[in-house]
């Protein structure tokens, strides 16, 4: 809802999908999967297109050619764009339009835990108006984005508290690549509140980053400059900051900023900026996890009847770090493929259901939403966040991470009943057990490599961690 940038996609004539897979690689640094990396940019190139042509609102220019958008460590303009820069809020507006009277929606409710009956999932178990209720499926599919708020400055929304990957996590799904959590490189951030991102789009209409005297931060960091992928980017501002400078986006270079970007407009506006005069400031903010729940290629966790698509799901597609605008691409193409094969396995399901409906003994099994309460930690939200970012966010190093591990260790927590938790408390449970997988990553990895760059580790380890992937498996699960 809230993606700004884009989705990117080939159109242009001296464009490819191969130009696209080398960038993808590139800013993966190596960890990719080239085969899933090929595959779905492909089909998202198509899709991308075809959504063009059925209609979908993408900006156009006077000419009605689809205005393509630049962003960090693409070769071509290939970002396709709506209503400026509320690409996210039109797209999901247009797919729940389309599924208008076709899905019911619940809102409001809280899973507190997956059903798992004979080793598949078979719904979940929420949290609604009080009341713990089932809701039994053939198949679930988590589309629960990612875990920003591990940290204290985020892109996301408030309710991103990595949720989706521990429920699937506690089930029985493993987790992958939890170290690489990608920094944006230009959020907004004022007297400590958050505002929002300054969409990398704007570094593609010209922006550029300063700092207090002026002086081009990008310059001699790396051949893209401005628009050197995220990690670099994001790197080369907590540099300047630690080194007590402040950064900004020039934007003097920017033509008809205000209509191009009417949402970045609305948030300055919002944080009393005043933008006419050229400079947005900018910090680096959580924005995106490159690992989570490990799927194949088409959705599948390695659960039956358990889904993740989008920032949730871990593909192989982003590596170590994710190329610009490349995750709705790959929501919406997980978003089908998990369609298709989760239909699949539905009617397969059925007839062994069928089958088994002959033994009664199957029948009784009880259902395994067994756990009768949630652990909470003794600490709130903002020290959670606090830590994380101290420790485990641009810059790690051993030291900081063995400190916070114990520190997480260490905190007392309270058992809560199911019944009586609150959302709040389901999430702060959550969000304490991701960190500790998410440090534990980070501390295995003894090696710099994308968006995971440790200070005692500084550079790529290829004849130690190239093509190695860090998965977490929950052993006490049914
Ligand atoms: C942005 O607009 O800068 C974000 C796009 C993305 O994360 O891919």
């Amino acid at each position: 809802m809230l993606a700004q940038g884009g989705i990117a996609a080939v159109r242009l004539p001296e464009d490819s999908v191969d130009y696209h897979v080398r960038d993808t690689l590139m800013a993966g640094d190596g960890h990719n999967d080239p085969v899933l990396v090929n595959e779905i940019l492909a089909e998202g190139s198509a899709l991308i297109n075809q959504l063009a042509s059925e209609g979908f609102p993408f900006d156009r220019d006077a000419q009605q050619r689809i205005s393509l958008g630049l962003e960090g460590a693409h070769s071509f303009n290939r970002i396709f764009h709506a209503g400026g820069d509320a690409t996210g809020r039109i797209l999901m507006e247009y797919l729940l339009d389309r599924t208008s009277g076709r899905a019911s929606i619940i809102e409001h409710a809280t899973v507190l835990q997956l059903i798992v009956e004979e080793g598949r999932c078979t719904g979940v178990l929420a949290l609604q108006e009080g009341q713990l209720t089932e809701f039994r499926a053939d198949a679930v599919v988590i589309a629960s984005g990612g875990c920003g708020s591990l940290y204290a400055h985020h892109t996301g929304d408030s309710s991103i508290t990595g949720d989706g990957l521990m429920l699937a996590y506690e089930a029985g799904a493993e987790l992958c690549d939890l170290e690489f959590m990608q920094f944006h490189p230009t959020m907004l951030v004022k007297n400590g509140t958050t505002y929002g991102l300054i969409s990398e789009a704007v570094r593609g209409e010209g922006g550029v980053l300063r700092n207090e005297q002026g002086l081009r931060i990008m310059e001699g960091k790396h051949p893209l400059g401005d628009l050197a992928p995220r990690d670099v980017v994001a790197r080369a501002i907590h540099e300047q900051m630690q080194n007590g400078h402040d950064v900004h986006l020039d934007i003097r270079g920017c033509k008809h900023f205000s209509e191009r970007f009417p949402t970045i407009t609305g948030i300055l506006e919002k944080a009393g900026i005043h933008w006419t005069d050229g400079k947005i400031p900018v910090v680096p903010g959580m924005h995106f996890m490159m690992g989570g729940i490990k799927v194949d290629g088409s959705g599948s966790s390695r659960l039956p009847g358990l889904y993740a698509i989008g920032e949730a799901a871990c593909t192989g597609l982003h590596g170590a770090n994710r190329l610009a605008s490349n995750s709705l691409l790959e929501a919406l193409v997980l978003g089908r493929r998990a369609a298709q094969h989760s239909f699949q396995y539905v009617m397969r399901q059925h007839s062994r259901t069928q089958m088994e409906t002959a033994d009664p003994k199957l029948l009784d099994t009880p259902p395994s939403a067994n756990r009768a309460f949630f652990e909470v930690p003794q600490v709130t939200l903002a020290e959670l966040q606090q830590q994380m970012s101290l420790h485990a966010s641009i810059v790690r190093h051993a030291q900081g991470l063995r400190q916070l591990a114990q520190w997480l260790r260490n905190l007392k927590t309270d058992p809560v009943p199911l019944s009586q938790l609150t959302r709040e408390q389901a999430e702060l449970s959550h969000l304490w057990k991701l960190a500790q997988l998410v440090v534990t990553s980070a501390q295995l990895r003894t090696e710099s490599r994308g968006a995971h760059y440790r200070a005692d580790y500084p550079v790529p380890l290829d004849s130690q961690w190239s093509g190695r992937t860090i998965t977490h498996t929950n052993t006490a699960a049914p």
